[in-house]
C-alpha cells in the first residue's frame, strides 16, 4: 500500500459519515440493519414530518440522543484525534451528529448537519445544549414555542459557514481520508470529487463499495477502526524511521 503522499501531506482532511459511529453501536442509515430500513425519513427527518407530529419525531430523537449520550468514541475516533495533534493543518468534516470526534479529542470538527444533542427553538432560535428532552416534546422557556432538534433535516439547507469551510477544507487539502459514508447524499458526496479534482490524495476506508470508490487511489475494505490504523500505523513507522 503506497501511502508516501499521505506521510508528505500537510493538509489532510477526514470526510466521516455513519460507518464510523456504528463502531460505538450507533447505527447507521443505509446498512442492511441501519435507521432507513426500520425507519421513514420522510416521517422522521423532514420539517413536514415535524410539523404533522412533533411528539413522534421527538420520540425518535429522545431514542437516538439516548444512543449517543451511552455511546463512547470508537478506535476510529480517536485515531483521528491523534491524526490532527500530527498534521500542521488537520481537520475532521462530518455528517454525523453525535459529537463523538470532539469526545475523542478532535478539536477541528467541522459538523455540515447539525448536532442531535442540541435543540433550537422554532420561535425565537434560542438554542439549548443539551436539548432539553425531560418533556417531550420540549418548549422553549422563553417564548414557549415548540423547540426542535438542531440538525439539517431533509430538503433543509447546510449551515452555510459549515459548508463554505468544508470547501475551502476540500479544495486544499492534500489529502482526504474518507471514513464510513455511502457517499450518496449532497452535498456532502461532492466533497471527495472537489478534493479529488484539487488534486489531493484520496483514501476511502469502507467495508463496501461506495460511488467514490473508483475515484480514491487507495480503498480499503475494511471498517474503520481497523483501516485507520493501519494507515496511522505506517505514517507513523515513517516518522519514527
Ligand atoms: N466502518 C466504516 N464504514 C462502515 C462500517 C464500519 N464499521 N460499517 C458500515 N460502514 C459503511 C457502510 O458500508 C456505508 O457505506 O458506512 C456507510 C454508512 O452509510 P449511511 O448509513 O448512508 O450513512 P452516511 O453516509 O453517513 O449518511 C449520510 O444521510 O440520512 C442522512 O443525514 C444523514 O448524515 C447522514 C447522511
Amino acid at each position: 500500500m503506497n501511502i508516501s503522499p499521505l506521510i508528505s501531506a500537510r493538509r489532510v482532511v477526514a470526510l466521516t459519515g455513519a460507518g464510523i459511529s456504528k463502531e460505538s453501536g450507533i447505527p447507521t442509515f443505509r446498512d442492511s440493519d441501519g435507521l432507513w430500513k426500520k425507519y421513514r425519513p420522510e416521517e422522521l427527518a423532514s420539517p413536514e414530518a415535524f410539523r404533522k407530529n412533533p411528539q413522534m419525531v421527538w420520540e425518535w430523537y429522545a431514542w437516538r440522543i439516548q444512543l449517543v449520550r451511552n455511546a463512547h468514541p470508537s478506535r476510529g475516533h480517536i485515531v483521528l484525534a491523534e491524526m490532527e495533534r500530527h498534521y500542521p493543518e488537520f481537520h475532521v468534516i462530518t455528517q454525523n451528529v453525535d459529537g463523538l470526534h470532539q469526545r475523542a479529542g478532535s478539536r477541528n470538527v467541522v459538523e455540515l448537519h447539525g448536532r442531535i444533542d442540541r435543540a433550537r427553538c422554532t420561535g425565537c432560535g434560542r438554542v439549548y445544549e443539551p436539548a432539553p428532552i425531560e418533556d417531550i416534546p420540549p418548549v422553549c422557556s422563553e417564548c414557549n414555542a415548540l423547540l426542535r432538534p438542531d440538525v439539517v433535516w431533509f430538503g433543509e439547507p447546510l449551515p452555510p459557514d459549515a459548508w463554505e469551510m468544508a470547501v475551502e477544507l476540500a479544495s486544499q487539502a492534500d489529502a482526504m481520508l474518507v471514513i464510513g459514508t455511502s457517499a450518496l447524499v449532497y452535498p456532502a458526496a461532492h466533497l471527495p470529487v472537489l478534493a479529488k479534482s484539487r488534486g489531493a490524495f484520496l483514501v476511502e476506508i469502507n467495508p463496501s463499495y461506495t460511488p467514490i470508490s473508483s475515484l480514491a487511489d487507495i480503498t480499503l475494505r475494511t471498517g474503520a477502526g481497523e483501516g485507520l490504523d493501519l494507515i496511522w500505523k505506517e505514517v507513523k513507522e515513517h516518522v519514527e524511521g
